[in-house]
C-alpha cells in the first residue's frame, strides 16, 4: 500500500488498482484524478528500493532516453569548476551518471551509493566494461544514514532520488554533513506537477516514448511521490541546506544547488 502524505481538500474518494508487475498481488489504492485540479497529493512509493525487474526496466528507459532522463544532469555538472575531486552520487541506480562523469572528468574518483544491490550490481558490471571501474566505487548504504565522515567530498550529487524519501530534509542534512567547507551539493528530482500535466506527461510517455507497463508504473509513481516547489523549498528551510537555491529545470525538474 503506498503512503498518502497529505490529503488535498479537492481530492476525492480513491479508486482501487491492480498492479501486478512491482512482484506481489497487491491492491494499491490510488487518487482518483479525473476531479482533482491542482497538484495531485503526495504518495509514496511502496518499495523505495529498485529490485531485478525494475533495475531492467529503468535501465532500459536511460538508456533509451539518456538524452531526455540523464544527460542534462550530466553536463549541468561536468561544467562545475572541478576538476580533481572525490565525489559522491546519492542514490546512483544502474550507474550511468557516474559512468559518463569518470568518461568525462578523469580527475574525479566517484563513489556511487544505492540502497539497491541489485541496481549496484548493474552498475559495477557497466563501469567495468566501459573502462571506469577503478575511479568508481559501487558503495551500499542508505542516503539518509551515510557512513562517511564530515566533509569527505568536494562534491555531492543526486539525481531522481529525493521523491523516495519521506522526510527530504534528513538526505539535504547528511548531503551538508559529508560536503567540505566550500564544496558543493546539486540535488535534482521531479516536481510533482498540477494533475492536467501529470496526465499530459503519462500520455506522452505511453504513446511517444512506447514506455512499457512497469515502466509508466515506475513513472506515475514517482510523479506522485515528487515534492512541489513549495515542499522543496520547506524541506530546505529546515535543513542545514537553508541557504541553497532552488530553480526550475525544463519546467519538469527542480534542482538545489548549493
Ligand atoms: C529513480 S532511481 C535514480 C537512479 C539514478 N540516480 C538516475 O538518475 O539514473 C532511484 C534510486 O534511488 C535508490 N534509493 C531509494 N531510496 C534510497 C535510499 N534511502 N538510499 C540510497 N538509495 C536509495 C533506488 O534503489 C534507485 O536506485
Amino acid at each position: 500500500m503506498r503512503k498518502r502524505l497529505n490529503d488535498e481538500p479537492t481530492t476525492v474518494p480513491t479508486t482501487t488498482r491492480r498492479l501486478g508487475s512491482r512482484g506481489t498481488e497487491e491492491l494499491r489504492r490510488l487518487p482518483e484524478v479525473r476531479r482533482v485540479r491542482g497538484p495531485r497529493p503526495r504518495v509514496l512509493e511502496s518499495s523505495p528500493v529498485h529490485f531485478t525487474e525494475e533495475v531492467a526496466a529503468y535501465d532500459d528507459m536511460i538508456r533509451r532516453y539518456a538524452w531526455l532522463l540523464n544527460k542534462p544532469f550530466v553536463e549541468m555538472l561536468s561544467k562545475l569548476n572541478l576538476e580533481r575531486g572525490r565525489v559522491l552520487d546519492l542514490g546512483t541506480g544502474p550507474g550511468w551518471i557516474p559512468i559518463e562523469l569518470a568518461k568525462r572528468k578523469p580527475g574525479w574518483e566517484i563513489w556511487a551509493l544505492d540502497a539497491s544491490a541489485d541496481m549496484l550490481a548493474e552498475g559495477e558490471r557497466r563501469a567495468r566494461a566501459a573502462g571506469v571501474g577503478e575511479r568508481i566505487h559501487f558503495v551500499e548504504g542508505d542516503a539518509t544514514k551515510l557512513g562517511f565522515g564530515a566533509g569527505e567530498f568536494d562534491l555531492v550529487y543526486s539525481h531522481f532520488v529525493l521523491h523516495h524519501m519521506d522526510r527530504p530534509e534528513v538526505m539535504f542534512n547528511e548531503a551538508a554533513r559529508v560536503t567540505r567547507g566550500g564544496g558543493k551539493v546539486v540535488i535534482k528530482d521531479l516536481l510533482r506537477q498540477p494533475n492536467l500535466k501529470t496526465r499530459f506527461l503519462l500520455w506522452f510517455s505511453k504513446y511517444v516514448l512506447r514506455y512499457s507497463e512497469l515502466q509508466m508504473q515506475m513513472y506515475e509513481e514517482s510523479m506522485d511521490a515528487a515534492l512541489t516547489f513549495a515542499e522543496v523549498r520547506e524541506a530546505l528551510r529546515r535543513s542545514k541546506l537553508c541557504m541553497a537555491k532552488v530553480s526550475a529545470f525544463r519546467g519538469l525538474d527542480f534542482v538545489v544547488e548549493s
